[in-house]
């Protein structure tokens, strides 16, 4: 079966598709845990893609089909869609696609039924955005056969409201925007608050450098209430400092902040948040002028204050960080939410296969499973493949 094809959407439904669309996952350089605090955010795509092959029906009935899970299709009508309603399992796969066709609706736009296949090669579980692929795809889908016209900034705002309001996901609009707007040999550098963004030339090999992804494989149970948490969290500490987001925090003014924050939980996320909105910018700068091994220490300080400051990191993340620094690596990393997931690293290529290697082995000596580790090439956003 050729990728992007439509022959598995065939294969399901005995016709061809209308489309196929693909988006991606994405791994996040720097700038964790500032979405949701209308903060700075600097991901690229991956070249792993959720694919979404779609036929337009104009009887309300709306057919999804995973060749990446078991259970066939399922079956719902648009009009039956409710935020937190019941679509099937909870917390399954097809609430995603189910979700934006609702957030569509909701926002007033006039979309029906259709058949969808979907097909993802993005890491599930992985902390690389696989969810944020698969509501993407559907959106851009969607947008096409309903001839809605709609820019990616704004599909991607939808498909965060699928998340937020009809899965029940607090996540911020990050992964999304990600999917949909990045453009390969560039991070996005994104303003969450505005959604303003800049891709940013990130030619690693010109610099002789390699970006790794390692997938921990592990993903702890702590981490969805955590993730809630935090983000409470961040909303006490601005409502303290008489805020609207911790992102008016000047970096300069930290100091005095912290002093006005008497609870001890909330003053640690308040720093992480503002110092990591000034590495974002910092990284900016240096990759701007071509320094782009010098990013490194950016992020490995972004990890510290990940592990310290905000606790969202977890023991396999800090031996990814750790192992790699000791072989050479010029910075690295845990990436997304935490708790698990992956990690980047930075590294010089002629050090990468040794870092992956000490990595690799300090997992062993640890006694943790294998992880993966492959190379984050900057890929391109969300887009139609192919008309069938
Ligand atoms: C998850 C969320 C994003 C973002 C990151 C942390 O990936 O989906 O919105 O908050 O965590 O930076």
């Amino acid at each position: 079966m050729t990728a992007g094809s439509g022959d598995g959407f065939r294969a399901v439904y005995g016709a061809a598709p209308d489309g196929v669309w693909a988006a991606p996952g994405r791994v996040n350089l720097i700038g964790e845990h500032t979405d949701y605090n209308d903060g700075f955010v600097m991901p690229l795509a991956l070249p792993h893609t959720c694919r979404v092959s779609a036929a337009r029906r104009d009887d309300g009935v709306l057919r999804l089909h995973s060749a990446d899970a078991a259970g066939g299709v399922t079956e719902l009508r648009v009009d039956d869609l409710t935020p937190l309603g019941v679509v099937g399992d909870r917390g399954g796969w097809a609430a995603y696609p189910a979700g934006v066709v609702w957030a569509l609706r909701a926002a007033g736009h006039r979309v029906g039924g259709a058949d969808l296949h979907v097909e993802s090669s993005v890491p599930t579980g992985a902390g690389l955005s696989s969810s944020a692929a698969l509501e993407v795809a559907t959106a851009f889908a969607f947008s096409d056969l309903y001839g809605l016209g709609l820019p990616a900034p704004r599909l991607a705002q939808l498909c965060r409201r699928a998340e937020n309001d009809f899965v029940g996901v607090p996540c911020g609009v990050m992964d999304q925007m990600a999917s949909a707007c990045c453009t390969a040999g560039h991070a996005l550098h994104l303003d969450t608050r505005d959604l303003t963004r800049r891709q940013v030339p990130l030619d690693l090999s010109v610099g002789g450098l390699r970006l790794l992804v390692v997938d921990t494989g592990v993903k702890h149970a702590l981490g969805d209430g955590a993730y809630a948490e935090r983000r409470a969290g961040c909303e006490a500490g601005a409502a303290a400092l008489g805020v609207r987001a911790l992102r008016d925090v000047p970096y300069g003014r930290l100091g005095a902040a912290l002093e006005r924050i008497s609870d001890p939980w909330l003053r640690p996320l308040v720093r992480h948040v503002v110092t990591e909105n000034q590495r974002v910018q910092q990284a900016v700068r240096l990759l701007d002028v071509g320094e782009t091994a010098a990013i490194g220490p950016v992020l490995t300080a972004g990890h510290a204050s990940l592990r310290d400051d905000f606790a969202v990191s977890c023991p396999e993340l800090d031996l990814v960080v750790e192992a790699s620094g000791a072989a050479g690596a010029l910075g690295a990393r845990m990436t997304g939410g935490g708790f698990g997931g992956s990690a980047v690293v930075l590294a010089r290529a002629a050090a990468a296969e040794s870092v992956g290697k000490a990595v690799n082995d300090a997992f062993a000596v640890a006694g943790y499973r294998a992880p993966r580790v492959f190379e984050a090439v900057p890929s391109a956003g969300a887009g139609r493949v192919t008309t069938a």
